[in-house]
């Protein structure tokens, strides 16, 4: 309850003094975002790491204390996503705006707190090294992959799947491939409800062995090596 009312006020305080002078200056949210006052508001707030992991330590049930998710995919890789994309993707799951029944009964703020909480949860995942050794698909249609990645996705995701925070396009390399595959088919049909719009329509002709190729291609790209944590690391946060 403290908690709550605590952040209604910061929130009341944050909106009215930011309100006016960010509007024109900085994008807080993307014109494909669905209405979610939350995004925009935590998109102002300074995070604190400390709190950040403490809220964090639920998250670790599922995502890991490292950050890494799961190889099969059941749970994506938080570590190394850009800080816009991880706001926005916990305050759509918050709001409804995307499918995920398993975790959104502990996201809510009731249970973590209001939009600081998500500032200070991103804040800290932003400590975490990403995983050297991801799932990766068959790994039998690299080429048409690569090829596909080329022709489809460069334009959003980078050359490298990296992403870009300022646009709120996700960093996608380095992430599980079942993860990447299964996001993928929903984004394609629709059923991911915060997707971006235009890469519903690039994705439309997409059939099964492009959809496995692509994905498999990407969960492939290294990220950059200064971003990985050593195979097999333990977060001491959490011991
Ligand atoms: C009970 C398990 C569970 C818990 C606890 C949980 N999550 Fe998740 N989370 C998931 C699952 C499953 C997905 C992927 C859902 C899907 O496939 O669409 C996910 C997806 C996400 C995503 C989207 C990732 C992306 O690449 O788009 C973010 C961000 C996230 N979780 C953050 C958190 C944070 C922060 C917490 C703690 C406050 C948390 N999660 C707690 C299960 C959980
Ligand atoms: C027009 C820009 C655009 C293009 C082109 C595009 N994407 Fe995306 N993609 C996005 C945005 C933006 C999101 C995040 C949407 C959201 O907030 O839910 C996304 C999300 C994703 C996700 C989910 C990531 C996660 O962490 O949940 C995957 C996987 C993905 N894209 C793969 C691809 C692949 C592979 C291609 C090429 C075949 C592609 N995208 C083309 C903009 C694009």
């Amino acid at each position: 309850m403290q908690l709550n009312l605590k952040s209604a006020v910061a929130c009341a305080l944050a909106l009215s003094v930011n309100g006016l002078a960010l509007a024109d200056e900085q994008v807080l949210k993307p014109s494909w975002a669905m209405q979610g006052d939350e995004l925009e508001h935590a998109m102002t707030l300074k995070g604190n790491k400390d709190e950040g992991r403490e809220i964090y330590e639920v998250c670790a049930a599922c995502h890991m204390p490292e950050g890494w998710g799961l190889s099969d995919g059941t749970f994506p890789q938080l570590a190394g996503q850009h800080h816009n994309v991880l706001v926005k993707q916990l305050a759509d799951i918050r709001a409804g705006n995307r499918d995920n029944p398993t975790m959104y009964p502990f996201a809510l703020p009731s249970q973590i707190g209001g939009a600081q909480a998500v500032a200070d949860v991103v804040e800290y995942i932003n400590t975490l090294p990403m995983n050297p050794e991801n799932g990766v698909g068959p790994g039998t249609d690299l080429e048409h992959g690569k090829q596909l990645y080329k022709d489809n996705c460069v334009r959003c995701h980078g050359e490298n799947g990296e992403g870009d925070n300022a646009q709120f396009y996700p960093m996608i390399h380095g992430q599980h491939y079942e993860y990447v595959a299964r996001q993928f088919r929903e984004i394609r049909d629709g059923a991911r409800r915060n997707a971006n719009p235009d890469m519903v329509e690039q994705v439309q002709g997409f059939d099964e062995r492009d959809l496995i190729a692509v994905s498999d291609y990407v969960s492939r790209i290294k990220p950059p090596a200064d971003r990985l944590g050593p195979p097999g690391w333990q977060n001491p946060d959490y011991d």
